[in-house]
């Protein structure tokens, strides 16, 4: 009851607090753009980034040539994440040339990586702000008002953000990112998030309980729980002393309502209880479905990459989701070409994706980033043409699982949330099932985005499956 009193306090005040950010905005009318890069994470930080910009009043504009402000919200993960940004930066001088009051800004996991660089040597941006510091961001603008450089890069060990009602761009109205927490302690080798997003903190429970509550409430019937480990998830109520892992949290989110869908990414192999995959069974609106990176399906690599499990350990998971959700689908992120990587070990890679039978996988070869341990410690000797051929065999196998992982979906039905039209035609819908495939059907009598349908999928291809809606 007193649980359920401080869920109803956050959810007054979090309403509050966007009734005051809609007055602000109307009061001025500075406008700025914002492109996101990278996870699902940097996404949802753009939402919190938004709502802090409406409380000053400033509104988002999709057009760039509106802007006063543009933002990027970038991406450190690989070499050629941060390669695009900064063609795109490039990009922006000309603008600035005509315009001398635009301000431009970076902020995310380059902030930190790359802030002398921007801001001096190159002389690319004039707002440099980190994952912890967006609070801080009406002061950073003010300052460069002014007409000075503005910098925050500190790496909090407490910011969550968690009573921060993010405004959802781009959203659908049916599926929507919360974040649960920040940071990441794993410290895999070859993995610079630890150094651009820092120490891994859990977000108040409560405040997540408000916040999948409430869209529920503006309609929404998705929600994806998302942090760099969810499994590790931990946070203290501080008035019952009570601990809240992942598999209460899941649990509690589930309970909000039959008609919610939950989702969550990404879990870590070493991490995810059986708990977890029991609760993921016990509620049929938990979908059915794991993103479960392996990264290599040999342990000598996993070894060296500090991913704590081995292949033997990564298959236990793996039997352990089938054995109780006999219909989950599980996906993955592979490396092609680790350092010290030999093609026999590459093999197992291969033979773990055709074990676990990945529904899809991300695939990417390995890029050495600064400053992480396999940069300190390892040689980086697969040479590139080596690490691209073994990346093309992962793929085309991928390609081929993920097809015949699709066909067995043929002639069967699904429940399907409609998440709007389809890409290709206005006489379409796409919506996805528990297993998280996209599946696109023609509209039918009056179903609108929102509602859950059977669909009867006819066929497929390896990236999409299509049907028709059964009654
Ligand atoms: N090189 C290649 N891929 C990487 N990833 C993370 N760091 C690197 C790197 N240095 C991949 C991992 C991770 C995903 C988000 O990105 O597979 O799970
Ligand atoms: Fe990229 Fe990692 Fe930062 Fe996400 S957390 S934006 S994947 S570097």
């Amino acid at each position: 009851m007193h649980q359920q009193n401080i869920e109803q306090d956050l959810l007054e005040e979090s309403r509050q607090g966007e009734v005051l950010s809609y007055h602000a905005q109307t009061e001025s009318n500075r406008k700025y753009y914002i492109e996101s890069y990278g996870c699902q994470m940097n996404f949802s930080d753009s939402e919190i980034v938004a709502s802090i910009l409406a409380q000053e009043g400033m509104s988002s504009t999709k057009e760039l040539s509106e802007a006063q402000l543009i933002l990027l919200n970038t991406c450190s993960i690989r070499e050629k994440a941060e390669e695009t940004i900064r063609k795109r930066l490039k990009e922006f001088e000309h603008l600035k040339k005509k315009n001398h009051k635009l301000t431009i800004g970076v902020l995310g996991c380059m902030a930190e990586r790359l802030k002398n660089k921007f801001l001096e040597e190159e002389k690319l941006v004039d707002l440099v702000v980190g994952p912890d510091s967006y609070r801080d961001l009406p002061r950073l603008i003010g300052q460069t008002d002014e007409g000075d450089k503005a910098v925050n890069v500190f790496l909090s060990r407490e910011e969550t953000y968690a009573d921060i009602n993010p405004i959802r761009l781009d959203s659908n109205g049916v599926t929507a990112f919360i974040s649960i927490m920040r940071g990441c302690d794993n410290m895999c080798s070859f993995c610079v998030v630890p150094f651009t997003r820092g120490r891994e903190r859990s977000r108040d429970a409560m405040s997540v309980l408000a916040e999948a509550r409430d869209l529920f409430d503006r309609g929404f019937r998705e929600v994806t729980l998302l942090g760099q480990n969810v499994d590790s998830y931990k946070w203290q109520n501080p008035n019952s002393g009570e601990w809240i892992l992942f598999a209460n949290l899941l649990e509690m989110v589930a309970q909000i309502d039959p008609r919610l869908r939950v989702r969550f990414s990404t879990s870590h192999p070493k991490d995810i209880t059986d708990q977890v995959i029991q609760t993921m069974a016990n509620y049929p609106n938990i979908c059915k479905y794991i993103h479960l990176p392996v990264q290599s399906g040999n342990s000598r690599v996993l070894k060296l990459m500090n991913r704590t499990y081995d292949r033997e350990w990564y298959m236990d998971r793996v039997n352990t989701i089938y054995r109780l959700m006999p219909d989950c689908a599980i996906s993955s992120d592979i490396i092609a070409g680790f350092c010290t990587e030999t093609e026999d070990e590459h093999k197992e890679t291969i033979s773990m994706m055709l074990w676990a039978n990945y529904s899809m996988s991300y695939m990417f070869f390995y890029s050495e980033r600064p400053g992480t341990p396999a940069a300190k410690k390892l040689i980086d000797d697969v040479p590139i043409e080596i690490k691209k051929e073994r990346l093309n065999e992962i793929i085309r196998i991928q390609n081929q699982i993920s097809y015949k992982h699709n066909m067995a979906d043929v002639g069967k039905t699904f429940e399907v949330l409609i998440e709007g039209n389809s890409k290709k035609s206005e006489h379409d819908f796409k919506g996805r099932n528990s297993q998280n495939k996209m599946i696109v059907f023609p509209k039918k009598g009056n179903y609108k985005a929102g509602d859950y349908v059977q669909v009867l999928v006819q066929s497929a291809s390896s990236a999409t499956l299509t049907g028709i809606i059964m009654d």
